[in-house]
């Protein structure tokens, strides 16, 4: 049966229990997305008075990036209080209204969870810092005595994703290890009163409602014994972004098998409240140790990240689309699929500049949306949003900024909704990060009921998804199909992405009912893409 929406009572009902097998899911940057009260950064009331416009899309579920108290050093993934709404954003009672609504809605509701840092401003940390070497408050983080003569050397070689060391040292002369930001420091795992912490923070919001988690750096928690060498300059950062480098290798703060035992406690907590699942941010050196996350006793998803690396070529997006799909079925979990989040630079942006990579990030929305598994969208791809290239250096937040040169900001910028000038609705007092003089058509006014807009594009594209039950679930078959063309079954229907050189005839496949390009007779243009159905007989 077609799924209608809102036709499922969220939280409870068993035949709801597994919507999240081929949910999309839209990821919203709370910051980015709707502010309320004019102080120019997005908020809890903001995102409630947009969620009419999130069901109309056609979105299962939201994400919310972190909406707690945080001093924001790095968007909110630098947590001073797990339970608690930062004032920038609100407070409880806003996010219970944005839930209730949500639900009313039919539009699931998944939050982040940061476990493997917290901010340093967090009460534990501060506690730590006071305390003397050795203390129990020391000991929920990694504190080490640095080496070379009196300690001055950091403890061993890690680097921090962001740049430079991955340890910093305290006036007593320890050192503490924190992966991403000097603000930011690694939690001890091994500790049983980390752990249950986190399962009383996960009933917390599960009690309040919340669908699932997105757990950030799931990869993270657990560090190898005795905290060894990498042994020469990993550049985290870059190893992360091309994992494939590192084949084989398993780094010792990243993966080790002892993450594993949480993800299985976690899913005993997600497992006594019907419905609700996670996700996890993680990375491996192997799609086999990925898929290790996921299963009936782990977590529900883990993020593909290899879609998003794809270049745009018939081989490369194949062999992505292969492998996942066989990690994928191996473990019994759904594949998801990512083109763009808040760490990665706009898929339109990477596949090329100007109308060119408009054209592409249309047709692999379409390629997405047809493939087996769950598909997450970020704010702003419906709009066709680039990234923004040109933010002056001191507006620029990412803390990696100042260390790596490298920035996220761009992905990050307001979205626009509506109007001629900046900041196009998104509230009445300017906003956090200044959005391009450029994006008055990019708007969501500008862009509502206009055909072959890419925020129609996109609605169609979901409402055929929930109409056509063969995707989301389902098969893919590979058809055979021209140089530079990809070709998939999904039961009726085709899709026809064409990555080549030359305008390719669809007629042998079937009739178009949608496609990122007008047809030209029946002729999908380069960098388009199609579905289409049988022509029925007679
Ligand atoms: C992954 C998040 O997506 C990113 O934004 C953040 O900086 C790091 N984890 C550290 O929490
Ligand atoms: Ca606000």
């Amino acid at each position: 049966m077609p799924r209608e929406q809102g036709q499922f009572a969220v939280n409870a009902d068993e035949a709801g229990a597994d919507w999240w097998r081929d949910a999309v899911v839209y990821q919203v940057y709370v910051r980015s997305f709707a502010d309320s009260n004019g102080d120019g950064i997005g908020d809890l009331a903001g995102l409630r008075d947009r969620l009419p416009y999130l069901r109309d899309l056609g979105v299962d579920a939201i994400w919310l990036t972190p909406f707690y108290r945080s001093p924001m050093i790095d968007g909110g993934y630098d947590v001073t209080d797990y339970r608690t709404v930062d004032p920038m954003f609100g407070d409880l009672d806003d996010f219970d209204a944005m839930t209730a609504d949500a639900h009313a809605l039919g539009l699931r509701v998944i939050i982040d969870v940061v476990p493997n840092h917290t901010s340093s401003a967090h009460a534990w940390f501060q506690a730590a810092l006071a305390a003397a070497p050795g203390s129990p408050e020391r000991e929920r983080y990694l504190f080490r005595d640095g080496r070379g003569p009196d300690g001055a050397e950091p403890p061993n070689d890690w680097e921090s994703i962001f740049g430079g060391d991955a340890w910093t040292r305290v006036p007593d002369g320890q050192w503490y290890l924190h992966i991403f930001d000097p603000e930011q420091p690694d939690l001890n795992w091994e500790l049983p009163e980390v752990r249950a912490e986190f399962e009383d923070i996960l009933r917390f919001w599960l009690d309040r409602g919340v669908d699932g988690f997105r757990v950030d750096v799931a990869h993270g928690n657990i560090k190898a014994p005795g905290l060894p060498d990498v042994g020469y300059s990993s550049r985290t950062g870059r190893n992360q972004r091309q994992s494939r480098l590192l084949e084989g290798t398993v780094l010792p703060y990243f993966d080790q098998d002892g993450v594993h035992e949480i993800y299985r406690s976690w899913r005993r907590i997600l497992d006594s409240y019907p419905g609700r699942m996670a996700v996890a941010e993680a990375w491996a050196s192997t799609p086999e140790r990925l898929a290790r996350y996921v299963g009936p006793d782990e977590l529900h998803q883990v993020f593909n990240f290899d879609f998003l690396h794809a270049t745009w070529s018939v081989d490369s997006f194949r062999k992505v689309i292969d492998t996942a799909l066989a990690e994928a079925n191996l473990v019994g979990a759904p594949t998801t699929w990512v083109l763009s989040n808040h760490d990665k630079r706009r898929h339109v942006t990477r596949y090329g500049s100007g109308e060119v990579g408009l054209r592409r990030g249309r047709a692999a929305a379409l390629m997405m949306l047809a493939l087996p598994g769950v598909a997450y969208l970020y704010q702003g791809e419906e709009l066709g949003l680039e990234e923004v290239l040109d933010i002056p250096d001191e507006l620029r937040q990412d803390p990696a900024f100042r260390r790596t040169g490298e920035s996220r900001d761009g992905c990050r910028v307001p979205l626009p909704w509506a109007g001629q000038t900046a900041p196009y609705g998104f509230g009445t007092g300017g906003s956090w990060l200044p959005a391009p003089a450029t994006w008055a058509g990019r708007t969501v006014a500008a862009q509502d009921g206009v055909a072959g807009s890419t925020l129609e594009l996109y609605r169609a594209a979901l409402r055929l998804r929930r109409a056509e039950t063969a995707l989301g679930g389902g098969e893919l078959t590979w058809l055979q199909a021209e140089p530079g063309v990809l070709a998939f079954r999904r039961g009726e229907l085709t899709c026809v992405v064409n990555l080549g050189s030359e305008p390719v005839d669809v007629r042998r496949y079937g009739a178009p009912i949608l496609a990122s390009e007008p047809l030209d007779e029946d002729l999908l243009p380069v960098d388009g893409a199609a579905w289409l159905k049988p022509v029925p007989l007679g």
